[in-house]
């Protein structure tokens, strides 16, 4: 953790329009990221394995409000099999990501988990959305690695707008990655960049509760409105002035990336599909020298991927996974990085904070 910029430097920081200025930081985020976690790439693959989600968020194209898609839930046989898949290519890891889906049920899935776990060195990545601590316990002892929940915006008011809560629930994002955390899990989080009624002050608050979180894996990418919903539609308007709105633009996601590895120095942090989404060209690249060390190859069946649309224009929705591992190793060759091996866990200099407070609390009451 990175205890030396204050908010409000921060928060002047993602203000910063000159060139010279945010070319300076762009250097700093890169030489800062080669000190902490290298020059590797590490590749996590990404199984989509449900687009169903019982949520009413207000940006996600996979919310209820979008009743034209259909969805689909992968088959233990074809989660398995793509796991392997990934394995072959030499990938350290795959992420299992859905919507909030309660046909996911628990054991189920662990025993999908513990399959992969048995027959594949891959470290499992799980992103499910909120699920209930017996849950998240189970899939941790069925040998979950890490999880990741984006807090997506860290003013309570906002969240409530872009994703009402559902009745009877009552633990916070925050309070679940604190959960998970204690549960051993490796904890990701992460939010929009530009989502309607994010003020500059608020999205400073977001990077600065990552540093106090001490997340191991941060994702941030641009917000990017799906036509079906009422946020994208612009049902939903939030009232802030233009110039506290952040602008949900490539560079403003350049900006998140970089001051989040100056405050997050050790984690890993991954160059997004919707940064890829808005600058096809070179955005994964950039990415990769404004902070990044991750990418997270789409290795989705290729007639699911279509149907997982999050937002609009999806980069490699029509790719298979072959061509996302060559496509990718040629990116990554080309800006003269190299391609991790193994599973990419984050490396602490320092123990977690929870670690020391855990073992002095043992130490304390060894019948706990
Ligand atoms: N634009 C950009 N990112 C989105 N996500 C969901 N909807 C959108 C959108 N319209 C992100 C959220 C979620 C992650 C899986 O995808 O941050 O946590
Ligand atoms: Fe999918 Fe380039 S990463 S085609």
């Amino acid at each position: 953790m990175n205890p030396e910029l204050t908010k409000s430097e921060i928060e002047s920081r993602l203000r910063q329009t000159d060139p010279g200025e945010l070319e300076k930081l762009w250097q700093t985020a890169d030489r800062v990221r080669r000190e902490h976690v290298g020059d590797a790439v590490h590749l996590r693959g990404l199984l989509e394995i449900s687009n169903y989600c019982r949520r009413w968020c207000t940006y996600c194209g996979l919310s209820r409000h979008n009743r034209s898609l259909p969805r689909y839930r992968m088959t233990a046989e074809e989660i398995l099999d793509a796991a392997r898949q990934i394995a072959a290519f030499g990938y350290g890891t795959v992420v299992l990501q859905a919507g909030e889906d309660d046909g996911i049920e628990a054991v189920w899935l662990a025993d999908i988990i513990r399959t992969i776990k048995q027959t594949t060195p891959l470290a499992v990545t799980l992103s499910l959305g909120e699920r209930s601590l017996e849950e998240l316990r189970l899939w941790r002892q069925a040998g979950a690695d890490r999880y990741l929940l984006r807090f997506e915006t860290s003013d309570p008011e906002l969240f409530r707008l872009i994703h009402p809560p559902l009745g009877g629930q009552t633990l916070s994002r925050i309070d679940i990655l604190r959960q998970l955390r204690s549960l051993g899990y490796e904890v990701g989080s992460g939010v929009m960049v530009g989502i309607p009624g994010q003020t500059y002050r608020s999205l400073a608050e977001d990077i600065d509760l990552f540093r106090q979180l001490d997340l191991d894996m941060i994702g941030v990418g641009p917000y990017i409105p799906h036509p079906h919903t009422p946020l994208g539609e612009g049902r939903i308007k939030p009232s802030v002035s233009p110039a506290e709105q952040v602008p949900n633009t490539e560079e403003m996601t350049y900006k998140v990336m970089a001051l989040t590895r100056l405050v997050c120095p050790e984690a890993n942090i991954p160059s997004t599909t919707a940064l890829a989404t808005i600058n096809r060209e070179s955005g994964r690249e950039l990415g990769l020298q404004r902070g990044a060390n991750i990418v997270m190859p789409n290795c989705t069946p290729p007639h699911y991927r279509q149907l997982y649309e999050i937002y609009p224009g999806k980069a490699c929705i029509n790719e298979t996974a072959q061509a996302c591992q060559s496509c990718l190793a040629q990116r990554i060759r080309s800006i003269g990085r190299t391609i991790g091996t193994g599973p990419g866990c984050r490396h602490r200099r320092t123990p977690p904070c929870d670690a020391q407070s855990e073992s002095a609390a043992a130490r304390s009451a060894p019948n706990r």
